[in-house]
């Protein structure tokens, strides 16, 4: 890598493996992972106001209002090291948030280098996100059947024996989240691609091949 940031949009529908493979690419380039739905989740545990508006819009798999989103990003973003560069982790999921995206990357002097979209079969991403966990210690995520600890019960990263699964890991949620994704979001990979920022990547293929895909993707940008 060069002394450049490297921002980067990771788009794809729940359970394409957004958030795996935002981990993976900061262990190895030491970016800054900027997940929406994380900062959401963590503000609906806070209570705060943005976190109030957001709770029951997440458990009915619907989109949080833009300004509300923006809000919580511009905080973030606003508050620390951004390591060498931003994956952006589920953001933008609307036109209005890519426009909007453009123009706070603006502010900070930086700019967008590409955007991935991890392409998957829906009928399949069910299964996914339903076998899904977490370590509540640290954060890293399993699956019931792709991806378990090394040793059962013990997070591999951090040795947390806790784990967790999200509120809105249901099949009827999924459905609605994979439907709001179609309606709202795919439409942003053609804003993209008209701009010649669009890399796709078959998202179905293992994980670690995946992540191959997308370091060779980032190893391009950044020689
Ligand atoms: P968010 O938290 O962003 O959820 P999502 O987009 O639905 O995505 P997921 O986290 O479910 O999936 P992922 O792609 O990260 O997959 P993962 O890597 O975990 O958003 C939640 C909600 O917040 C939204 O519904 C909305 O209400 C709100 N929100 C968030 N951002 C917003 C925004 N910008 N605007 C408005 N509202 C917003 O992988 C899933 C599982 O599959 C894991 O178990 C993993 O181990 C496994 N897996 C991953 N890759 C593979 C592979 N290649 N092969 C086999 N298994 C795999």
């Amino acid at each position: 890598m060069t002394d450049t940031l490297t921002n980067l949009i990771l788009l794809g529908p729940p359970g394409a493996g957004k958030g795996t493979q935002a981990r993976m690419l900061v262990e190895r380039f030491g970016l800054l992972q900027l997940s929406t739905g994380d900062l959401l989740r963590e503000a609906v545990a806070n209570g705060t106001a943005a976190g109030r508006t957001a709770k029951g819009i997440m458990e009915q798999g619907g989109l949080v209002p833009d300004d509300v989103v923006l809000q919580v990003l511009k905080d973030r973003l606003s508050s620390g090291n951004l390591g060498s560069g931003v994956i952006f982790d589920g953001f933008p999921r609307t036109l209005g948030q890519a426009e909007a995206l453009d123009a706070v990357l603006a502010e900070m002097g930086m700019k967008l280098d590409r955007a991935i979209a991890l392409e998957v079969d829906d009928a399949a991403m069910v299964d996914r996100i339903a076998g899904r966990y977490t370590c509540a210690h640290c954060g890293e995520g399993y699956h019931d059947t792709s991806k378990q600890p090394a040793t059962v019960g013990k997070c591999d990263v951090c040795g947390g024996t806790d784990f967790k699964r999200r509120a809105d890991d249901n099949a009827e949620t999924v459905r609605a989240r994979l439907e709001t994704y179609h309606a709202e979001t795919a439409p942003l990979t053609e804003f993209y691609a008209r701009r010649g920022l669009l890399s796709s990547i078959d998202a179905m293929q293992p994980i670690e091949t995946v992540a191959g895909r997308l370091a060779e993707i980032l190893e391009r940008e950044s020689a």
